[in-house]
């Protein structure tokens, strides 16, 4: 939430801070701004998206090789230009932006309004930057100095970038919580949220950690700790081309990162799955293979559409290895004071890597002993680093704040570890372990025969225009899919959706069925099939809408149903991967068809770096 861009060097900082806040956009849209310094600091910040702060400063002079930018997703204080980020210090001098919360603002607000200080804006950024201008003045101290003082005073998270008028070449930062890169260029320095405002200058970055505070400068990086000792930077290169984090010719991000999905789900089974000769190599389980297949217990700790991927999880691990599994909100998890036992293993899934309550809940089950297995999207991110062991999903940027592609990574991925674990376990026959493997292997060629019937899904759409609800129903591995279908649908479409597992609709959600209700049911051929399909006939006899994802040549579901969209039959297991796909586009164009802005949907942010 919140993006932030800084650059110091010879180049113009505005459209490099420009262009990076666009890049950011999917982190939040409700406000930005920027400040230059040049013979003096320049704030400029407007309400609204990063496009009305660009047309805003037409004309402006924006002459300046050292800058910071904001993108803001609103935590304290409704989206407004005097809440948008920089914040300006009461002297005039010091500019900051934050990406974070600072939890004790309240308190050293009241502090500082007992010492006579007045704000102009309700963020707790401007708290806090006028408590480090405070302290700067009172103990006579360097910024960084200043910034290293109130930092360990602050409770909360905050990545922070300042720049101060005085010293019209530096930029000071400082994080923890929420993630920030610095890319390292020839007698330059680009500072972000993600690399994606930095690729296309330079692939060499380091990942600043946790209580880290850096000073840069065009032909400087230092970093250091809170107790100001030295920390020597760790130069990681990029594994990133400039062309995943663009269009690509699609109208939004949404469609083009669905329709990668036959390449992305390749990418995650390249180098790693050979059916042929029965393999799949990855190291970070292979390495904790002991840990993994005498786990007593497997938690999966996730949010969002990453949850979904651990509840198909749970079905698969549990069906092939014979682990008990279960499926955590992170939220949740990380306040009940959970029990952790040795053996236990934490699997956590993000597609950011930056989510802040799966962060928490993670910091909280390593303390207590856990082993944690991450399944981490973003390379380097902030749970990559903090797991034991791990295995990236590698679908590239995902930038459409709706999750796709990460989610048949993330799928990918747990089916590839649980078949690892159950060969090792002996919990497979090898007959059924060869099948899956051929089964995954072919999934790439699938998802393309269904993102060619793409079209077939803008008919289905109109079946909701009137809708103000929907119902989404499957059963076994094809439940957490209707849960996930829900989701889609709500976020980019914003009409209310349920998933619910097919048979527990007669236990109360039936009561909504009228005549204007789509029930989408997935309902591809597993063992549960001709179950879905009685549930099919109870709501066909209630007049519902009645939208069905069917296996190929299944020849009833279509009499019961106002549409059908069929997809390549494939193994239960292997199926979420598949039937997860209409639905994708079925959220999508229906969100078209309402006018939405489907890769920024309302009041969202792409990696939720607040709890
Ligand atoms: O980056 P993460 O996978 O940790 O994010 C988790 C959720 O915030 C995310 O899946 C969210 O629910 C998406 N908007 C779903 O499309």
């Amino acid at each position: 939430m919140c993006g932030i861009v800084g650059y110091t060097g010879p180049r113009e900082a505005y459209p490099i801070v420009l262009k990076g806040l666009k890049r950011l956009e999917y982190r939040g849209y409700d406000s930005s701004g920027v400040a230059l310094l040049n013979a003096g600091l320049k704030v400029y910040k407007k309400k609204g998206k990063v496009a009305d702060l660009e047309e805003h400063l037409i004309g402006k002079d924006l002459h300046s090789n050292t800058g910071i930018g904001h993108t803001r997703w609103a935590t304290h204080g409704e989206p407004s230009d005097r809440n948008a980020h920089p914040h300006i210090s009461p002297t005039g001098k010091l500019a900051m932006i934050h990406n974070g919360i600072i939890e004790n603002y309240a308190l050293i607000k009241k502090e500082l309004i007992s010492k006579g200080y007045s704000f102009s804006s309700d963020t707790d950024t401007e708290v806090l930057l006028f408590f480090i201008e405070d302290i700067q003045i009172n103990n006579h101290c360097s910024l960084e100095e200043a910034v290293r003082i109130a930092l360990k005073r602050v409770v909360g998270a905050y990545c922070i970038l300042l720049i101060d008028q005085n010293d019209p070449e530096t930029i000071i930062a400082a994080r923890k919580g929420s993630p920030l890169v610095i890319g390292i260029g020839k007698g330059e320095h680009f500072l972000a949220s993600d690399a994606s405002p930095i690729i296309e200058y330079t692939k060499e970055v380091v990942y600043v950690n946790d209580y880290e505070l850096a000073i840069v400068r065009p032909d400087e990086l230092i970093l250091k700790n809170l107790g100001n000792e030295k920390v020597t930077p760790y130069i990681t290169k990029l594994d990133m081309e400039l062309a995943a984090i663009e269009k690509g010719g699609y109208d939004h991000f949404m469609i083009k990162e669905i329709h990668e999905q036959p390449s992305t789900i390749q990418d995650c089974l390249r180098g790693r799955i050979d059916a042929q000769a029965g393999t799949i190599t990855m190291a970070g389980v292979e390495q904790n293979i002991d840990k993994l297949t005498n786990a007593k217990r497997i938690i999966m700790v996730a949010c969002g559409t990453s949850w979904h991927a651990g509840l198909v999880a749970e079905y698969i691990i549990e069906e092939l290895c014979r682990i008990p599994v279960e499926v955590e909100y992170a939220s949740e998890f990380r306040y009940r004071n959970p029990i952790i036992q040795e053996g236990d293993v934490i699997i956590a899934i993000s597609q950011s890597g930056e989510t802040a309550d799966t962060i928490v809940a993670l910091e909280n089950a390593k303390e207590k002993g856990a082993f944690i297995f991450g399944v981490v999207n973003a390379v380097g991110s902030s749970i990559a680093r903090l797991s034991h062991a791990g295995a990236y999903t590698h679908a590239g940027p995902e930038i459409g704040v709706a999750s796709t592609k990460a989610f048949t990574g993330q799928l990918t991925v747990l089916t590839m570890v649980a078949l690892k674990i159950a060969k090792a376990k002996e919990t497979i026959t090898n007959e059924k372990y060869l099948t899956l493997l051929q089964e995954l292997e072919a999934v790439p060629e699938k998802v393309a025969v269904i993102l060619q019937q793409a079209e077939q899904i803008k008919s289905i759409a109109t079946l909701f225009d009137k809708a103000g609800d929907a119902l989404f129903l499957g059963r076994g591995y094809n439940f957490p899919v209707a849960l996930e279908g829900a989701l889609k649908l709500k976020e980019i479409s914003y009409i209310h959706a349920e998933g619910y597992p097919a048979a527990e609709m007669k236990h109360g959600p039936i009561a909504l069925v009228t005549e204007t209700l789509p029930v989408v049911f997935i309902a591809t051929k597993d063992s549960y099939h001709e179950k879905i399909v009685s549930n099919m006939q109870e709501i066909k006899a209630r007049k519902g809408i009645v939208i069905s994802i069917i296996t190929e040549g299944d020849a009833i579901s279509p009499t019961l149903s106002n549409a059908t969209f069929s997809i390549p039959a494939a193994d239960e297991i292997i199926a979420p991967m598949l039937s997860v796909i209409p639905l994708q586009l079925l959220s999508y164009y229906v969100g078209i068809a309402k006018g939405f802005d489907v890769d920024k949907p309302r009041n969202l942010a792409k990696s939720v770096t607040v709890e």
